[in-house]
């Protein structure tokens, strides 16, 4: 089988070295990629975003099936161009790509399928919104309702702040995504992801994680796409997960179904449970970075068997197939991230490292210039390890964080501590 894989992050570096171990991939190629990807396999420069390129590429190279990673292209509606011209594809039709295109369509999804999530206002202008900030208090959330690169929320400990938020969101400063804003109940609890292959009917739970959002220590500083995560999430016990199936994911699926727009490949839940219950965060119609990192050292090369069913809707007869293991994955990122950071510092040492299947350091932001790794991104690597605990799994990830020399950069020393 012949596979492209779209994407250049440590997601699609995790992706390609999980399918690879699959005997069933022939050709791996992924789009456009980075220089940790390209050591495993080829990448092609091509506009990821346009679905007639990628359309005209898969069929010049014979592909057989293309696995879509970022959320951009599926939101472009990349899915259904590719579908459209008969190609098998992993990832949802744009008018899926909704639940987490649009804040707003999913708090409308959840109001219908009865699921548990924030109580909530959805405005489009400002003195809507102030005055509902006025009568709600603080704590309280702002979210731009679109697509704003995991910088849309706003989550507001006092009134001033959520008023100040509404400002910057209609004076332009999240470009198009803040022209409609949903205002949430803050949510108190912990928080998990949990991932579920959807085809459109069936529902395939693979795994659950958690990552760590903000830049500094004990969880402090500005947020960022993710520091770090480990995989499985303790607090996603049996009957956690199995109320997060019963009451939020199933009945949105089968919401997405009634309105003739089936949600078809990965489901990124993002839950906060309290007293065991667990709500409705957010949805992401593709896997989480870093989470993925976790969960590809966790599933290895069956993730491809999965992925496939997922696409060919023949979700109801494969399972996912568990060790009783753990992964944790550390993100390097280019010192001042996520502010103003300075692109193409070199990285040394990462070819005196381990590379099996306990052990990987997933490329998320890097160039190869003159035989040398630089760094071309806020989130650069992802040193991530398995083990048959989380202390085993962490203390290997941070041994390999030690050989890195790469003074540019920064990592935080506690991922893993909520779990330990
Ligand atoms: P989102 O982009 O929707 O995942 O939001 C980013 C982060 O903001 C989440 O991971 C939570 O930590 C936080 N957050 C979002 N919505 C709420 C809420 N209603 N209550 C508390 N925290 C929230
Ligand atoms: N790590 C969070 C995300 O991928 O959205």
């Amino acid at each position: 089988m012949n596979i492209l894989i779209l994407g250049s992050g440590g997601r699609e570096h995790s992706l390609a070295w999980a399918i690879q171990q699959n005997p069933k991939c022939d050709r791996l190629i992924v789009a456009p990629g980075n220089a940790g990807i390209a050591q495993i396999c080829e990448c092609a420069g091509i506009d990821i975003m346009d679905g007639d390129t990628v359309a005209t590429f898969a069929e010049e190279n014979a592909i057989d099936f293309v696995i879509i990673g970022p959320e951009a292209p599926l939101a472009a509606g990349v899915a259904d161009r590719l579908r459209d011209a008969g190609l098998l594809v992993f990832g949802p039709s744009k008018a899926a790509a909704a639940l987490e295109a649009s804040k707003s369509f999913t708090k409308a999804i959840c109001d219908a399928a009865n699921a548990p999530t924030a109580g909530y206002g959805h405005f489009h202008n400002a003195d809507a919104a102030k005055a509902y900030i006025k009568a709600q208090g603080a704590p309280i959330v702002v979210k731009a309702d679109g697509l704003a690169a995991g910088k849309g929320v706003i989550v507001a400990m006092s009134e001033a702040e959520a008023l100040d938020a509404i400002d910057d969101m209609f004076d332009g400063s999240f470009g198009d995504a803040g022209a409609e804003v949903v205002i949430e109940e803050f949510m108190d609890g912990e928080e998990a992801s949990f991932f579920v292959l959807c085809d459109g009917t069936n529902i395939l739970p693979i795994g659950t994680a958690q990552d760590h959002k903000r830049v500094g220590e004990g969880d402090t500083g500005p947020n960022t796409g993710g520091m770090g995560a480990y995989s499985p999430a303790p607090v996603m016990t049996e009957s956690v997960t199995q109320k997060a199936m019963d009451e939020i994911v199933k009945p949105c699926m089968d919401e997405m179904r009634k309105r003739g727009t089936p949600f078809e490949g990965v489901l990124f839940v993002g839950l906060m449970i309290k007293d065991g219950q667990p709500r409705l965060v957010e949805y992401n119609v593709r896997f989480g970075d870093p989470e993925c990192q976790t969960l590809m050292m966790r599933l290895g090369g069956q993730i491809l068997d999965l992925l496939q069913a997922c696409a060919e809707h023949r979700l109801h007869d494969i399972k996912a197939n568990w060790a009783d293991d753990h992964a944790i994955t550390i993100v390097m990122a280019a010192n001042g991230y996520p502010g103003a950071y300075e692109k193409g510092s070199v990285i040394k040492g990462l070819d005196t490292l381990p590379a099996d299947s306990k052990n990987m350091v997933f490329h998320a932001g890097t160039a190869e210039k003159d035989g040398a790794i630089t760094a071309t991104g806020g989130r650069v690597l992802a040193v991530t390890a398995c083990g048959e605990t989380l202390a085993e799994a962490r203390e290997r990830a941070y041994k390999m964080t030690k050989s890195i020399d790469w003074p540019a950069g920064f990592y935080r020393n506690d991922i893993g501590w909520r779990a330990l």
